[in-house]
């Protein structure tokens, strides 16, 4: 799905992150179009020779990783040296995921990762974050969850598939309520409380988790390290 601003942005971010992979590491793969372009590269540099394994967060991933030649692991045998995944909005070091419905498992591999690096078109940056945040939730938890979220001031909205009658079933057989909050003060506290409703797997706010930004726009890339 498109998302963001120019691929050739997006590819520039994904190029730049794939530098840092080092020979013999262990490498999370992200979920998205941004993501992608990283992908393709590490398969290119594992067609040139260099030693790695990925780990998926998705459906998509790990497809597109067995295409173009990238070994794969699972989070049982191995832990990610490095992430490289994608946002839908980064502000300072903070990020929303989960466009593509993917958060719970990037959220795994990302955060079990001692070096994880975000890579976004420049019309991802904010000051604040703002966007919906999306919470995947078990079925049965649609009305109790929602209710829960306009509690904490948020609007839910649940996800509707676009070439499927009815809602978005995530890779893990899962719902998706997209909730609005408008700006958001406090991300480590929204966090904090959405993570405790019964039947919410898991959000799309990721606070604190990235160790470097990887910016592409019209120009080239910047890097930004965020102060933890
Ligand atoms: C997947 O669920 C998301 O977290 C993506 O990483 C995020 O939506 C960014 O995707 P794009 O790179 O396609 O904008």
């Amino acid at each position: 799905m498109k998302r963001g601003g120019s691929d050739e942005a997006k590819r520039r971010a994904g190029e730049s992150a794939v530098e840092a992979v080092e020979d013999g590491t262990v490498v999370g793969l992200g979920t998205g179009s941004t993501t992608a372009h990283a992908i393709r590269a590490l398969g290119e540099a594992v067609e040139n020779g260099l030693d790695v394994e990925g780990i998926p967060t998705s459906y998509q991933s790990r497809e597109l990783a067995r295409e173009v030649g990238i070994p794969l692991t699972t989070l049982d045998d191995a832990t990610p040296d490095i992430a490289i995944d994608g946002a839908d909005q980064a502000a300072e070091g903070d990020l929303i995921k989960g466009g593509g419905a993917a958060h719970a498992r990037e959220k795994l591999v990302d955060a079990a990762a001692d070096r994880f690096l975000v890579v976004v078109d420049d019309s991802k940056l904010a000051d604040a974050l703002s966007v919906p945040v999306p919470v995947e939730l078990l079925p049965d938890a649609r009305t109790t969850v929602a209710d829960r979220v306009r509690d904490l001031g948020g609007d839910p909205a649940l996800r509707a598939a676009e070439r499927k009658d009815g809602p978005v079933v995530t890779d893990n057989g899962n719902l998706v309520l997209d909730c609005d909050f408008g700006e958001i003060g406090d991300p480590a506290e929204l966090a904090a409380t959405l993570s405790t409703v019964p039947g919410v797997v898991d959000h799309g706010l990721f606070v604190g988790l990235a160790d470097e930004i990887h910016v592409g726009s019209a120009d080239g890339v910047t890097v930004r390290r965020p102060e933890s």
